[in-house]
């Protein structure tokens, strides 16, 4: 079965081509028009521009998806879009471009959730993986738990309270004058660090919860850079996304014990852009490997936001039965 899918949640106008079956799950095509350079000059999303970038790119890469994939339109059974969450504007930029082409062409329409998408990207990278199984996505919008219990059915466990993690690191990395987004470059910069040179506070809250909180931590750095500045100090930038960067996964550590041990799973599923951190990855990599339990994380291609994903998850709620018709509408959160 072919899947036509469509992503415009944030600031990446992505359509992909997957053939999907029982057996398979093969990515014939992935385009992504990023609009990072342009954002980059706000230091961050800025709305408005978001949604006129994607209607500028939407057609052109959707010829192009399907030409690489060596499809037409009358070989696609399905269409699969996100509808939340994200920034409203930018969803409905997909939303009607993949309602109007599936009325038109007389095509299925189904509507796919973006955090579950993120979880469906380990789908096209691990054949075998299957659910049920602990997810937790991590990315600019999010760090929570799922209790993934089937391809469609997700139960929320934990999450933050306040900011998501991605956001942590790019509110540090921009001030640390690192280029946006600062994720990437927190991630490269902390290799070359001291790891415990400097105490930030951890996200990890307390003993009694799941959840995170990353406003604290965030504040503290940034206080401490402000401070240094003010001093004329010099900023031991390696240092401080080293150390920023081992608090961070000490408590996503010490959270995905007590998320495994609360669900009883032995497999854990990582997803969402922060998902790409070397850091992050090996440190649950060998939390996983002490206990026995299955780690799987997306290649690097498919951690960030890409409509691949959606079209696995799109293929999984379409053999559910889901079906979107043309009143279908963007919800923001
Ligand atoms: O999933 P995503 O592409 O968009 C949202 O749905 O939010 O995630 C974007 C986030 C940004 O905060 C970006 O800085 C972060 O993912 N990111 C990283 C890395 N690569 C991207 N954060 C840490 N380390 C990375 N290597
Ligand atoms: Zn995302």
């Amino acid at each position: 079965m072919y899947v036509l899918s469509f992503e415009s949640s944030c600031d990446e106008t992505a359509c992909a081509v997957l053939e999907m079956s029982e057996s398979a799950r093969i990515v014939k095509s992935n385009i992504i028009a990023s609009q990072v350079d342009t954002h980059a000059l706000y230091g961050g999303v800025v709305p408005e521009i978001a949604s006129r970038a994607h209607i500028e790119a939407i057609s052109k890469i959707t010829y192009e998806a399907l030409d690489v994939a060596g499809v037409s339109l009358r070989d696609i059974d399905v269409i699969a879009v996100t509808n939340g969450p994200g920034l409203i504007g930018a969803l409905l930029v997909a939303v009607n471009f993949a309602k109007s082409l599936a009325y038109a062409n007389d095509i299925p329409l189904v509507s796919v959730d973006h955090i579950k998408g993120h979880v469906a990207g380990n789908y096209l990278t691990h054949q075998e993986l299957k659910p049920p199984f602990l997810a937790l996505v991590v990315s600019g919008g999010h760090t929570s738990f799922f209790d993934v219990k089937s391809y469609t059915e997700f139960e929320e466990i934990a999450g933050t309270r306040d900011d998501a993690v991605g956001e942590c690191f790019d509110k540090i990395g921009r001030v640390m004058g690192l280029p946006y987004p600062g994720g990437a470059g927190m991630d490269r910069l902390a290799k070359e660090g001291d790891s415990l040179s400097i105490t930030f506070p951890s996200p990890a809250i307390s003993k009694d919860t799941l959840d995170f909180s990353f406003s604290g931590l965030k504040t503290a750095v940034i206080n401490y850079l402000n401070t240094k500045n003010q001093r004329g100090e010099e900023i031991p930038r390696a240092d401080v996304a080293a150390s920023v960067t081992h608090s961070i996964v000490e408590a996503i550590c010490s959270k995905v014990k007590g998320a495994l041990n609360k669900t009883g799973y032995d497999k854990i599923v990582l997803a969402g852009g922060v998902s790409a951190n070397s850091h992050i990855r090996n440190g649950i990599e060998a939390v996983c490997k002490r206990r026995g339990a299955s780690f799987y994380a997306p290649t690097l291609d498919l951690c960030g936001d890409n409509a691949a994903m959606i079209g696995a998850q799109g293929y999984y709620e379409y053999l559910n039965g889901a079906r979107a018709d043309v009143d279908l509408n963007a919800y923001p959160s």
